[in-house]
């Protein structure tokens, strides 16, 4: 059985591990555009040791960001700011891979320090959102949402594919689909945010027909040998929204129009959840297993697995794929290596970049490594 320290291999990639650095919006691009802080931030997980590296959601149209200061792909002028973080990812032994995605009705938002809600769409950093169904949100996100005409939905896949076009550019070599978290795919999927009458809402079949059509559009643009992925809202939570059972019905049929592997976590499509564990250890482990199961699909999930015997235990029992690790890669860019000592790896420091554990094997002080008995090497 693989535990979480051996490779995983998705079409023509090949993971170091099973650990994920999950994508993480960071609110600090201009214009769309990465820089130095984002080389810094991803080179680091990297170098710590996480074998697949997400940047944040990045925004397939202007609108489609969280905020002003997200980062996008609309522009080819936002391929290099990209191209240095996969190469950073790259040289320090990690496989670059890109979340792409638009923010739906749950856009156009101030940052989270400054309170976390909706700009007014008149307001300068602000813009009017867009959705499946003219329903706002609510609460946090009260203003007036524009309901997709069926050009405007054709226009989003070929947004996605251009980005796409521009994502393999810029080095990636894993694409996610970010149709979760209550945002643009996910509203389409969700009776609490899609309450169209054409083809686009309805029934469960018609409600994912965005899913497919986005999927086609970015598999054509694509290269077919690299991994193509979606992060699915699967379950609202909610007695009227999106039930797990239509997530396990979804992930088949994407599987068809070829998807490599699926990634569950939440729907997000209200705030009036009900039974959420969200206190829980691994919450989204065994659903993400009956998928697997029933689907025969690779599957990743995030949600509280920072526990390192926890995360290994869901890989170990054939239950995931891939563990994505969001908080815990914010607050230990060295994850992997510190999951090694704790989980007693053979050799923790094969984790970290081979110009530094030299030093941490031969001289690794009296103390040993971050005051860790002595590992490898005479100290
Ligand atoms: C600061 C921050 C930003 C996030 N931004 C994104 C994002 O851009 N895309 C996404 O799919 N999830 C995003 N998430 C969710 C994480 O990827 C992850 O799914 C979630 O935090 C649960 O994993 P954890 O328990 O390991 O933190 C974000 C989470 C945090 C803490």
């Amino acid at each position: 059985m693989p535990d979480l320290f051996s490779p995983f291999t998705l079409k023509d990639v090949t993971l170091r591990n099973r650990i994920v650095m999950s994508p993480m919006t960071m609110y600090r691009s201009t214009e769309g555009r990465v820089d130095d802080y984002h080389v810094m931030l991803l080179g680091a997980r990297a170098a710590g040791g996480f074998g697949l590296v997400f940047p944040e959601q990045i925004a397939i149209t202007p609108d489609g960001r969280t905020g002003v200061h997200c980062a996008g792909l609309w522009d080819d002028s936002q391929i290099e700011g990209l191209a240095r973080v996969t190469r950073i990812i790259r040289e320090m032994g990690g496989v670059p891979a890109i979340q792409l995605g638009h923010t739906g009705r749950k856009g156009s938002e101030k940052l989270p320090w400054e309170g976390k809600t909706q700009l007014p769409p008149e307001h300068p950093d602000g813009w009017p959102v867009r959705a499946p169904s003219a329903l706002p949100y609510g609460g946090r996100y009260p203003y007036p949402v524009h309901a997709l005409t069926v050009a405007e939905i054709h226009d989003l896949h070929r947004a996605y594919a251009a980005a796409a076009r521009r994502a393999h550019a810029a080095g990636f070599e894993w694409l996610e689909m970010h149709f979760a978290h209550g945002y643009l795919g996910a509203s389409f999927f969700s009776p609490l945010a899609n309450q169209r009458t054409d083809d686009y809402g309805g029934s469960l079949d018609k409600r994912l027909r965005f899913h497919r059509e986005a999927l086609d559009a970015v598999r054509a643009a694509w290269p077919e040998r690299l991994p193509l992925t979606m992060r699915l809202g699967s379950d609202d939570f909610h007695p009227d929204g999106v039930q797990f059972d239509d997530a396990v019905w979804a992930v088949a049929e994407l599987r068809r129009h070829g998807l490599d592997l699926a990634d569950l976590s939440l729907g997000m499509n209200t705030d009036d959840v009900r039974d959420l564990p969200f206190r829980e250890q691994g919450f989204m482990v065994e659903r993400a297993a009956r998928v697997r199961r029933a689907v025969g699909i690779p599957v990743g999930v995030s949600w509280n697995l920072a526990v390192p015997q926890i995360a290994n235990a869901a890989i170990a029992e054939g239950k995931i794929d891939l563990v994505f690790l969001g908080r815990a890669a914010l607050a230990n860019p060295h994850w992997p290596f510190w999951a090694a000592r704790e989980l007693g790896h053979p050799d923790p420091l094969a984790l970290l970049p081979e110009d530094w554990t030299w030093w941490l094997r031969n001289r690794p002080g009296p103390e040993g490594v971050l005051g860790w008995p002595a590992v490898g090497g005479a100290p």
